[in-house]
């Protein structure tokens, strides 16, 4: 099984970043202990900042791999285009975010990603990832 790992703006400073909120472990740190734990499941990861990169990436591997697990950051409460993507490609989507969104400002209560994804998974931390690629272990 084939799964990518999307991540969306400034994920990439997990560990550094509103550390009372997303936690002090690197998102490479984790990475490296989730390849350990699904040695039998192909793992790849990718990061932008940028909501162009985002979508070219779904349209990318959308078509030919088995699962993508996607925390789209703020894009989540603001991007057609990244639900529009979604709905454009073959590869089910399920929506994470470390944080429980609905327990946040209201602004973070609405997610454009959500009617279009398999499944949300929100407010484990980092193990909201490990949560989505046992979803898509168990549904194959
Ligand atoms: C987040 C929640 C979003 O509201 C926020 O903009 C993020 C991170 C999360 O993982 O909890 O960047 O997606």
């Amino acid at each position: 099984m084939k799964l990518l790992i999307l991540n969306g703006p400034n994920l990439n400073l997990l560990g550094k970043r509103e550390v009372d909120i997303y936690g002090h472990q690197t998102f490479e740190s984790y990475f490296a202990q989730l390849k350990g734990d699904y040695s039998n499941v192909e793992l790849h990861y990718y990061q932008s900042n940028s909501e162009g990169l985002l979508i070219d990436k779904l349209h990318e591997v959308g078509f030919s791999y088995d699962g993508i697990v996607f925390n789209a950051g703020a894009y989540t409460h603001t991007s057609i285009a990244l639900a529009d993507a979604i709905s454009a490609i073959n590869t089910p989507v399920i929506e994470v975010h470390l944080s429980n969104i609905y327990k946040r400002e209201t602004f973070r209560h609405h997610s454009y990603l959500s009617p279009v994804c398999m499944g949300c998974i929100a407010g484990f931390g980092l193990y909201s990832y490990n949560l989505a690629i046992e979803a898509f272990i168990k549904k194959q």
